[in-house]
Protein backbone atom coordinates (compact mmCIF):
# COMPACT_ATOMS: atom_id res chain seq x y z
CA UNK A 1 0.00 0.00 0.00
CA UNK A 2 2.47 2.24 0.81
CA UNK A 3 4.42 1.91 -1.95
CA UNK A 4 1.13 2.35 -4.39
CA UNK A 5 1.09 5.65 -2.24
CA UNK A 6 4.29 6.80 -3.14
CA UNK A 7 3.80 5.79 -6.55
CA UNK A 8 1.08 7.50 -7.41
CA UNK A 9 1.85 10.33 -5.62
CA UNK A 10 5.08 10.64 -7.69
CA UNK A 11 2.46 10.29 -10.90
CA UNK A 12 0.17 13.01 -9.59
CA UNK A 13 3.02 15.24 -9.54
CA UNK A 14 5.99 16.23 -12.59
CA UNK A 15 7.84 17.99 -9.86
CA UNK A 16 9.77 20.59 -11.14
CA UNK A 17 13.53 19.65 -11.89
CA UNK A 18 15.10 23.02 -12.71
CA UNK A 19 15.71 24.53 -9.59
CA UNK A 20 16.32 21.53 -7.39
CA UNK A 21 19.52 19.80 -6.49
CA UNK A 22 18.97 17.35 -9.30
CA UNK A 23 19.36 19.51 -11.95
CA UNK A 24 22.95 19.57 -11.17
CA UNK A 25 23.68 16.09 -11.80
CA UNK A 26 20.89 16.57 -14.86
CA UNK A 27 22.94 19.23 -16.37
CA UNK A 28 26.00 16.88 -16.12
CA UNK A 29 23.45 13.94 -17.44
CA UNK A 30 22.43 16.04 -20.56
CA UNK A 31 25.70 16.79 -22.01
CA UNK A 32 26.08 13.31 -21.98
CA UNK A 33 23.10 13.21 -24.16
CA UNK A 34 23.76 16.88 -26.25
CA UNK A 35 21.01 18.31 -24.80
CA UNK A 36 21.07 21.78 -22.81
CA UNK A 37 19.87 21.27 -19.11
CA UNK A 38 16.81 22.74 -20.12
CA UNK A 39 15.87 20.87 -23.07
CA UNK A 40 16.98 17.94 -21.17
CA UNK A 41 14.35 18.49 -17.89
CA UNK A 42 11.98 19.22 -20.29
CA UNK A 43 11.90 15.97 -22.33
CA UNK A 44 12.03 14.18 -19.12
CA UNK A 45 9.07 15.96 -18.09
CA UNK A 46 7.38 14.99 -21.03
CA UNK A 47 8.24 11.46 -20.84
CA UNK A 48 7.61 11.39 -17.50
CA UNK A 49 3.70 13.00 -17.76
CA UNK A 50 2.90 10.61 -20.46
CA UNK A 51 4.28 7.08 -18.13
CA UNK A 52 2.13 9.02 -15.13
CA UNK A 53 -0.84 9.35 -17.12
CA UNK A 54 -0.59 5.50 -17.92
CA UNK A 55 -0.08 4.41 -14.60
CA UNK A 56 -2.71 6.93 -13.09
CA UNK A 57 -4.99 5.39 -15.38
CA UNK A 58 -4.31 1.39 -14.86
CA UNK A 59 -4.49 2.32 -11.00
CA UNK A 60 -7.97 4.14 -11.07
CA UNK A 61 -8.97 0.59 -13.03
CA UNK A 62 -7.38 -1.41 -11.07
CA UNK A 63 -7.77 -0.20 -7.40
CA UNK A 64 -5.67 -2.39 -4.86
CA UNK A 65 -5.12 -4.94 -7.54
CA UNK A 66 -2.03 -2.23 -9.05
CA UNK A 67 1.01 -4.11 -8.91
CA UNK A 68 4.11 -2.21 -10.22
CA UNK A 69 5.31 -5.31 -11.97
CA UNK A 70 1.78 -5.19 -14.37
CA UNK A 71 2.36 -1.10 -14.95
CA UNK A 72 5.71 -2.28 -16.29
CA UNK A 73 3.81 -5.21 -18.54
CA UNK A 74 2.02 -3.01 -19.68
CA UNK A 75 4.29 -0.40 -20.78
CA UNK A 76 6.33 -2.86 -22.59
CA UNK A 77 3.46 -3.92 -24.58
CA UNK A 78 2.82 -0.52 -25.58
CA UNK A 79 5.00 0.91 -28.21
CA UNK A 80 4.48 4.28 -27.50
CA UNK A 81 4.95 4.00 -23.46
CA UNK A 82 7.92 1.74 -24.00
CA UNK A 83 9.63 4.13 -26.05
CA UNK A 84 9.18 6.62 -24.04
CA UNK A 85 10.39 4.53 -20.95
CA UNK A 86 13.48 3.58 -23.05
CA UNK A 87 14.15 7.21 -23.68
CA UNK A 88 13.42 8.14 -20.41
CA UNK A 89 16.01 5.39 -19.31
CA UNK A 90 18.52 7.64 -21.76
CA UNK A 91 17.87 10.04 -20.24
CA UNK A 92 18.17 9.23 -16.67
CA UNK A 93 19.60 6.38 -15.16
CA UNK A 94 17.16 5.11 -13.86
CA UNK A 95 12.93 5.53 -13.48
CA UNK A 96 12.95 3.94 -10.19
CA UNK A 97 15.59 5.74 -8.92
CA UNK A 98 14.41 9.50 -10.58
CA UNK A 99 11.16 8.94 -9.20
CA UNK A 100 12.05 8.46 -5.41
CA UNK A 101 14.71 11.49 -5.90
CA UNK A 102 11.58 13.78 -7.46
CA UNK A 103 9.84 12.50 -4.46
CA UNK A 104 11.86 13.43 -1.51
CA UNK A 105 12.67 17.12 -3.44
CA UNK A 106 10.94 19.81 -1.96
CA UNK A 107 8.30 21.71 -4.42
CA UNK A 108 10.20 23.88 -6.62
CA UNK A 109 8.20 26.00 -9.07
CA UNK A 110 5.03 23.64 -9.91
CA UNK A 111 4.48 22.24 -12.93
CA UNK A 112 2.04 19.52 -12.58
CA UNK A 113 -1.10 20.00 -14.36
CA UNK A 114 -3.72 21.68 -11.88
CA UNK A 115 -6.57 20.03 -10.50
CA UNK A 116 -9.35 21.93 -11.06
CA UNK A 117 -12.27 22.07 -7.82
CA UNK A 118 -15.28 23.56 -8.00
CA UNK A 119 -17.13 24.62 -4.46
CA UNK A 120 -20.54 25.89 -4.09
CA UNK A 121 -21.59 27.80 -1.66
CA UNK A 122 -18.22 29.03 -1.76
CA UNK A 123 -19.14 33.02 -0.02
CA UNK A 124 -21.03 31.18 3.25
CA UNK A 125 -19.15 30.49 6.10
CA UNK A 126 -18.22 27.06 5.18
CA UNK A 127 -16.53 28.48 1.92
CA UNK A 128 -14.28 31.06 4.10
CA UNK A 129 -12.95 28.38 5.89
CA UNK A 130 -12.64 25.94 3.32
CA UNK A 131 -10.99 27.63 0.07
CA UNK A 132 -7.62 29.04 1.54
CA UNK A 133 -7.02 25.44 2.95
CA UNK A 134 -7.30 23.97 -0.67
CA UNK A 135 -5.62 26.84 -2.33
CA UNK A 136 -2.58 26.41 0.05
CA UNK A 137 -2.41 22.88 -0.62
CA UNK A 138 -4.00 21.05 2.10
CA UNK A 139 -6.63 19.23 0.17
CA UNK A 140 -4.70 18.02 -3.08
CA UNK A 141 -1.12 17.84 -1.33
CA UNK A 142 1.66 20.76 -1.21
CA UNK A 143 2.96 19.89 -4.78
CA UNK A 144 -0.23 20.29 -6.64
CA UNK A 145 -1.39 23.36 -8.19
CA UNK A 146 -4.92 24.33 -8.41
CA UNK A 147 -7.89 25.71 -10.56
CA UNK A 148 -10.50 27.12 -7.93
CA UNK A 149 -13.89 27.55 -9.82
CA UNK A 150 -16.39 29.21 -7.09
CA UNK A 151 -19.99 28.88 -7.78
CA UNK A 152 -22.88 30.75 -5.89
CA UNK A 153 -25.92 32.80 -5.82
CA UNK A 154 -26.25 35.91 -7.43
CA UNK A 155 -26.88 37.95 -4.76
CA UNK A 156 -23.50 36.50 -2.88
CA UNK A 157 -21.03 37.07 -5.94
CA UNK A 158 -20.28 40.39 -3.87
CA UNK A 159 -19.13 38.79 -1.16
CA UNK A 160 -17.45 36.19 -3.55
CA UNK A 161 -15.39 39.17 -5.19
CA UNK A 162 -14.34 40.09 -1.67
CA UNK A 163 -12.98 36.05 -0.68
CA UNK A 164 -11.52 36.44 -4.02
CA UNK A 165 -9.27 39.37 -3.69
CA UNK A 166 -8.30 37.94 -0.06
CA UNK A 167 -7.80 34.70 -1.88
CA UNK A 168 -5.49 36.80 -4.34
CA UNK A 169 -3.61 38.79 -1.96
CA UNK A 170 -2.81 35.24 -0.01
CA UNK A 171 -0.31 34.69 -3.28
CA UNK A 172 -0.80 31.52 -2.79
CA UNK A 173 1.97 29.80 -5.26
CA UNK A 174 -0.53 26.97 -6.25
CA UNK A 175 -3.47 28.83 -6.88
CA UNK A 176 -2.97 28.54 -10.79
CA UNK A 177 -6.66 30.32 -11.91
CA UNK A 178 -9.93 31.11 -9.99
CA UNK A 179 -13.05 31.92 -11.71
CA UNK A 180 -16.71 32.73 -9.91
CA UNK A 181 -20.05 31.34 -11.63
CA UNK A 182 -23.42 32.06 -10.61
CA UNK A 183 -24.64 29.40 -13.65
CA UNK A 184 -23.82 25.85 -12.57
CA UNK A 185 -23.09 24.93 -16.12
CA UNK A 186 -20.32 27.40 -16.03
CA UNK A 187 -19.27 26.56 -12.47
CA UNK A 188 -19.04 22.70 -12.85
CA UNK A 189 -17.02 23.16 -15.99
CA UNK A 190 -14.39 20.51 -16.27
CA UNK A 191 -13.81 20.49 -13.01
CA UNK A 192 -12.20 17.54 -11.49
CA UNK A 193 -13.52 17.44 -7.68
CA UNK A 194 -16.73 19.34 -6.73
CA UNK A 195 -17.63 20.05 -3.16
CA UNK A 196 -21.20 21.26 -2.85
CA UNK A 197 -21.45 22.92 0.27
CA UNK A 198 -24.04 25.72 -1.10
CA UNK A 199 -27.18 24.37 0.56
CA UNK A 200 -31.09 27.17 2.03
CA UNK A 201 -30.04 27.05 5.53
CA UNK A 202 -33.71 26.28 7.77
CA UNK A 203 -35.27 29.14 8.72
CA UNK A 204 -37.14 30.41 11.61
CA UNK A 205 -40.48 28.03 11.59
CA UNK A 206 -39.37 26.38 8.18
CA UNK A 207 -40.45 22.54 8.27
CA UNK A 208 -38.07 20.20 7.79
CA UNK A 209 -39.87 19.03 4.75
CA UNK A 210 -39.45 22.35 3.31
CA UNK A 211 -35.96 22.68 3.80
CA UNK A 212 -35.54 19.09 2.12
CA UNK A 213 -37.59 19.98 -0.83
CA UNK A 214 -35.90 23.55 -1.42
CA UNK A 215 -32.44 21.55 -1.31
CA UNK A 216 -33.99 18.66 -3.48
CA UNK A 217 -34.35 21.42 -6.03
CA UNK A 218 -30.68 23.00 -6.08
CA UNK A 219 -29.53 19.20 -6.02
CA UNK A 220 -31.36 18.16 -8.68
CA UNK A 221 -29.93 21.13 -11.05
CA UNK A 222 -26.75 20.85 -9.91
CA UNK A 223 -26.78 16.93 -10.59
CA UNK A 224 -27.50 17.48 -14.14
CA UNK A 225 -25.37 20.54 -14.71
CA UNK A 226 -22.23 18.14 -13.14
CA UNK A 227 -23.45 15.33 -16.05
CA UNK A 228 -23.49 17.80 -18.57
CA UNK A 229 -20.30 19.86 -18.16
CA UNK A 230 -17.67 17.65 -15.29
CA UNK A 231 -19.66 13.93 -16.15
CA UNK A 232 -15.30 12.60 -14.83
CA UNK A 233 -15.77 15.01 -11.81
CA UNK A 234 -15.27 13.53 -7.86
CA UNK A 235 -18.33 14.94 -6.02
CA UNK A 236 -18.52 15.30 -2.50
CA UNK A 237 -21.63 17.02 -0.61
CA UNK A 238 -21.23 18.70 2.46
CA UNK A 239 -24.80 20.69 2.19
CA UNK A 240 -27.57 19.06 4.36
CA UNK A 241 -29.32 16.93 4.60
CA UNK A 242 -25.97 15.59 3.20
CA UNK A 243 -27.04 11.93 1.80
CA UNK A 244 -30.37 12.25 -0.14
CA UNK A 245 -28.81 15.69 -1.53
CA UNK A 246 -26.13 13.42 -3.14
CA UNK A 247 -28.58 10.88 -3.88
CA UNK A 248 -30.72 13.04 -5.79
CA UNK A 249 -27.42 14.44 -7.33
CA UNK A 250 -26.37 11.29 -8.35
CA UNK A 251 -29.92 10.63 -9.70
CA UNK A 252 -29.67 13.43 -12.07
CA UNK A 253 -26.75 12.60 -13.47
CA UNK A 254 -27.30 9.09 -15.09
CA UNK A 255 -23.95 9.36 -17.07
CA UNK A 256 -21.79 9.57 -14.24
CA UNK A 257 -21.37 6.28 -11.78
CA UNK A 258 -23.34 6.42 -8.50
CA UNK A 259 -19.67 5.98 -6.94
CA UNK A 260 -18.11 9.64 -8.41
CA UNK A 261 -20.79 10.92 -5.72
CA UNK A 262 -20.22 11.14 -1.76
CA UNK A 263 -21.69 12.82 1.50
CA UNK A 264 -19.43 13.99 3.76
CA UNK A 265 -19.96 11.95 7.59
CA UNK A 266 -16.39 13.11 8.21
CA UNK A 267 -16.94 15.79 10.40
CA UNK A 268 -19.21 13.08 12.45
CA UNK A 269 -15.96 10.81 12.84
CA UNK A 270 -13.56 13.31 13.96
CA UNK A 271 -16.25 14.40 16.84
CA UNK A 272 -16.27 10.90 17.90
CA UNK A 273 -12.50 10.24 17.55
CA UNK A 274 -12.10 13.16 19.82
CA UNK A 275 -14.39 11.91 22.18
CA UNK A 276 -12.61 8.64 22.76
CA UNK A 277 -9.50 10.12 22.67
CA UNK A 278 -10.72 12.26 25.66
CA UNK A 279 -12.46 9.60 27.57
CA UNK A 280 -9.61 7.22 27.14
CA UNK A 281 -6.87 9.81 27.93
CA UNK A 282 -4.95 9.05 24.87
CA UNK A 283 -4.28 11.36 21.94
CA UNK A 284 -6.29 11.29 18.61
CA UNK A 285 -3.56 9.98 16.24
CA UNK A 286 -3.67 6.44 19.08
CA UNK A 287 -7.42 6.47 18.06
CA UNK A 288 -8.39 4.18 15.37
CA UNK A 289 -11.30 2.70 12.77
CA UNK A 290 -14.12 4.14 14.66
CA UNK A 291 -16.94 4.14 12.17
CA UNK A 292 -20.23 6.36 11.40
CA UNK A 293 -22.83 4.57 9.90
CA UNK A 294 -25.49 6.19 8.43
CA UNK A 295 -27.01 9.33 8.18
CA UNK A 296 -25.73 12.50 8.49
CA UNK A 297 -28.49 13.82 11.59
CA UNK A 298 -28.68 12.87 14.36
CA UNK A 299 -30.12 9.19 13.45
CA UNK A 300 -26.30 8.45 12.74
CA UNK A 301 -24.46 5.45 14.38
CA UNK A 302 -20.87 6.15 15.98
CA UNK A 303 -19.32 2.97 16.39
CA UNK A 304 -16.39 1.98 18.03
CA UNK A 305 -17.38 -1.60 18.03
CA UNK A 306 -13.95 -2.28 15.43
CA UNK A 307 -12.28 0.21 17.11
CA UNK A 308 -8.77 0.32 18.23
CA UNK A 309 -7.15 2.67 20.81
CA UNK A 310 -3.09 2.52 21.01
CA UNK A 311 -4.00 -0.56 19.22
CA UNK A 312 -6.29 -2.18 21.77
CA UNK A 313 -9.63 -2.78 21.43
CA UNK A 314 -11.61 0.27 22.04
CA UNK A 315 -14.08 -1.76 23.98
CA UNK A 316 -11.29 -3.27 26.15
CA UNK A 317 -10.29 0.31 26.89
CA UNK A 318 -13.73 2.12 27.43
CA UNK A 319 -15.67 -0.11 29.45
CA UNK A 320 -17.61 2.19 30.69
CA UNK A 321 -20.66 1.02 28.47
CA UNK A 322 -23.79 3.92 30.07
CA UNK A 323 -21.39 6.66 29.05
CA UNK A 324 -20.85 4.64 25.73
CA UNK A 325 -24.77 4.93 25.07
CA UNK A 326 -26.01 7.85 27.09
CA UNK A 327 -23.12 10.04 26.68
CA UNK A 328 -20.80 9.47 23.75
CA UNK A 329 -23.19 8.66 21.14
CA UNK A 330 -25.54 11.32 21.57
CA UNK A 331 -22.95 13.88 22.18
CA UNK A 332 -21.52 13.07 18.61
CA UNK A 333 -24.59 12.69 16.81
CA UNK A 334 -26.09 15.95 18.32
CA UNK A 335 -22.82 18.28 18.47
CA UNK A 336 -24.22 20.31 14.82
CA UNK A 337 -26.98 21.36 17.12
CA UNK A 338 -24.75 22.04 20.39
CA UNK A 339 -23.04 24.11 18.26
CA UNK A 340 -25.37 26.47 16.86
CA UNK A 341 -26.52 26.61 20.72
CA UNK A 342 -23.42 27.71 21.37
CA UNK A 343 -22.05 29.99 18.51
CA UNK A 344 -25.04 31.06 17.49
CA UNK A 345 -24.13 29.65 14.07
CA UNK A 346 -23.45 26.44 12.43
CA UNK A 347 -19.99 24.65 12.42
CA UNK A 348 -18.43 26.04 9.89
CA UNK A 349 -14.27 25.61 10.16
CA UNK A 350 -14.98 22.23 11.62
CA UNK A 351 -17.15 20.91 8.74
CA UNK A 352 -14.50 22.65 6.27
CA UNK A 353 -11.51 20.69 8.16
CA UNK A 354 -13.58 17.68 7.64
CA UNK A 355 -14.38 18.13 3.66
CA UNK A 356 -10.39 19.28 3.34
CA UNK A 357 -9.84 15.31 5.00
CA UNK A 358 -12.60 13.94 3.21
CA UNK A 359 -11.48 14.96 -0.37
CA UNK A 360 -7.68 14.47 0.19
CA UNK A 361 -7.83 11.06 1.34
CA UNK A 362 -10.12 10.55 -1.76
CA UNK A 363 -7.08 11.93 -3.98
CA UNK A 364 -4.26 10.67 -2.19
CA UNK A 365 -5.22 7.56 -0.54
CA UNK A 366 -6.28 7.21 2.97
CA UNK A 367 -2.82 4.80 3.83
CA UNK A 368 -4.91 1.71 4.85
CA UNK A 369 -6.57 3.84 7.17
CA UNK A 370 -10.69 3.44 7.66
CA UNK A 371 -12.35 6.82 7.04
CA UNK A 372 -16.50 7.24 6.97
CA UNK A 373 -18.24 8.47 3.94
CA UNK A 374 -21.50 8.67 2.63
CA UNK A 375 -21.39 6.25 -0.27
CA UNK A 376 -24.44 4.35 -2.52
CA UNK A 377 -25.87 1.61 -0.72
CA UNK A 378 -24.92 -1.10 -2.35
CA UNK A 379 -26.84 -4.33 -0.63
CA UNK A 380 -23.93 -5.24 1.87
CA UNK A 381 -24.61 -4.45 6.01
CA UNK A 382 -28.35 -5.29 5.19
CA UNK A 383 -28.73 -1.80 3.70
CA UNK A 384 -30.15 -2.70 0.37
CA UNK A 385 -29.74 0.04 -2.49
CA UNK A 386 -30.89 3.19 -3.79
CA UNK A 387 -29.75 5.71 -0.66
CA UNK A 388 -26.40 6.92 0.65
CA UNK A 389 -25.78 5.31 3.75
CA UNK A 390 -22.55 6.11 5.78
CA UNK A 391 -19.49 3.51 5.85
CA UNK A 392 -16.30 2.56 6.94
CA UNK A 393 -13.71 2.71 3.33
CA UNK A 394 -10.09 2.65 2.69
CA UNK A 395 -9.17 5.21 -0.42
CA UNK A 396 -6.44 4.33 -2.65
CA UNK A 397 -4.70 6.84 -4.49
CA UNK A 398 -6.28 8.85 -7.84
CA UNK A 399 -10.16 9.12 -6.64
CA UNK A 400 -10.80 5.05 -5.56
CA UNK A 401 -12.30 3.88 -2.74
CA UNK A 402 -13.33 0.58 -1.62
CA UNK A 403 -15.93 -0.28 0.94
CA UNK A 404 -14.56 -2.36 4.34
CA UNK A 405 -15.93 -5.74 3.83
CA UNK A 406 -16.29 -8.56 6.82
CA UNK A 407 -17.44 -6.15 9.40
CA UNK A 408 -19.10 -8.00 12.09
CA UNK A 409 -22.24 -6.27 13.38
CA UNK A 410 -23.35 -7.11 16.48
CA UNK A 411 -27.29 -7.22 17.42
CA UNK A 412 -27.22 -3.64 18.87
CA UNK A 413 -25.38 -1.68 16.44
CA UNK A 414 -27.65 -3.68 13.65
CA UNK A 415 -30.82 -2.07 15.77
CA UNK A 416 -29.08 1.45 16.10
CA UNK A 417 -27.81 1.07 11.57
CA UNK A 418 -31.58 0.38 10.58
CA UNK A 419 -32.70 3.44 12.54
CA UNK A 420 -30.52 5.72 10.52
CA UNK A 421 -31.48 3.74 7.36
CA UNK A 422 -35.28 3.69 8.00
CA UNK A 423 -34.78 8.06 8.04
CA UNK A 424 -32.89 8.04 4.86
CA UNK A 425 -35.65 5.66 3.45
CA UNK A 426 -38.08 8.52 4.47
CA UNK A 427 -36.04 11.16 3.39
CA UNK A 428 -35.81 9.72 -0.25
CA UNK A 429 -39.02 9.11 -0.07
CA UNK A 430 -40.17 12.76 0.23
CA UNK A 431 -37.68 13.47 -2.51
CA UNK A 432 -38.83 10.99 -4.60
CA UNK A 433 -40.69 13.18 -7.41
CA UNK A 434 -37.39 14.78 -8.13
CA UNK A 435 -35.65 11.04 -9.14
CA UNK A 436 -35.78 10.18 -12.05
CA UNK A 437 -36.63 6.40 -12.64
N1 LIG B 1 -21.98 17.51 6.34
C1 LIG B 1 -21.58 18.20 7.39
O1 LIG B 1 -20.86 17.68 8.26
C2 LIG B 1 -21.97 19.64 7.59
C3 LIG B 1 -21.45 20.37 8.67
C4 LIG B 1 -21.78 21.70 8.82
C5 LIG B 1 -22.66 22.30 7.93
N2 LIG B 1 -23.17 21.57 6.90
C6 LIG B 1 -24.09 22.17 5.92
O2 LIG B 1 -23.34 22.90 4.96
C7 LIG B 1 -24.19 23.86 4.34
C8 LIG B 1 -23.49 25.21 4.24
O3 LIG B 1 -23.21 25.71 5.53
P1 LIG B 1 -22.63 27.20 5.71
O4 LIG B 1 -22.43 27.38 7.17
O5 LIG B 1 -21.50 27.48 4.78
O6 LIG B 1 -23.90 28.06 5.26
P2 LIG B 1 -23.97 29.57 4.79
O7 LIG B 1 -25.41 29.95 4.84
O8 LIG B 1 -22.98 30.42 5.53
O9 LIG B 1 -23.49 29.52 3.28
C9 LIG B 1 -24.23 28.87 2.30
C10 LIG B 1 -23.84 29.46 0.97
O10 LIG B 1 -24.47 28.69 -0.03
C11 LIG B 1 -24.97 29.58 -1.00
N3 LIG B 1 -26.00 28.92 -1.79
C12 LIG B 1 -27.29 28.71 -1.47
N4 LIG B 1 -27.93 28.12 -2.49
C13 LIG B 1 -27.00 27.91 -3.45
C14 LIG B 1 -27.06 27.34 -4.75
N5 LIG B 1 -28.18 26.89 -5.26
N6 LIG B 1 -25.92 27.31 -5.47
C15 LIG B 1 -24.76 27.80 -4.97
N7 LIG B 1 -24.67 28.38 -3.77
C16 LIG B 1 -25.78 28.42 -3.01
C17 LIG B 1 -25.42 30.78 -0.22
O11 LIG B 1 -25.55 31.94 -1.04
C18 LIG B 1 -24.31 30.90 0.81
O12 LIG B 1 -23.24 31.70 0.31
C19 LIG B 1 -25.47 23.87 5.17
O13 LIG B 1 -26.43 23.07 4.51
C20 LIG B 1 -25.06 23.20 6.46
O14 LIG B 1 -26.15 22.58 7.11
C21 LIG B 1 -22.84 20.27 6.72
Amino acid sequence: MAMLQRLAQLSRRSASLASSPFAASYAARSMSTKMTPAAAIKAMEGLQSKLDDAMQKMMQEKGDAFSKNEFYKMVDETPELKEALSKYRELDMDVEWSWARIRSMKAGPLTAPPVTVTVTGAAGAIGYALLFRIASGEMFGPSQPVNLKLLDLPAAQPALKGVMMELNDCAFPLLKSMTAADDPMKGFAGCDYAVLVGAKPRSKGMERADLMKANAEIFSVQGKALNAVAPKAKVTVVGNPANTNALIASANAPDMNPDQFTAMTRLDQTRAEHQIAEKAGVTVEEVDRVVIWGNHSASQYPDISHATIQGKWAKEVVTDEAWLKNEFIPTVAKRGAEIIGARGASSAASAANAAVAHVRDWFLGSDGRWVSMAVPAVGDFGMGTGIFYSVPVVCYPGGVYKRVGGVSIDPASAEMMEKSRLELVEERNAVAHLLPK
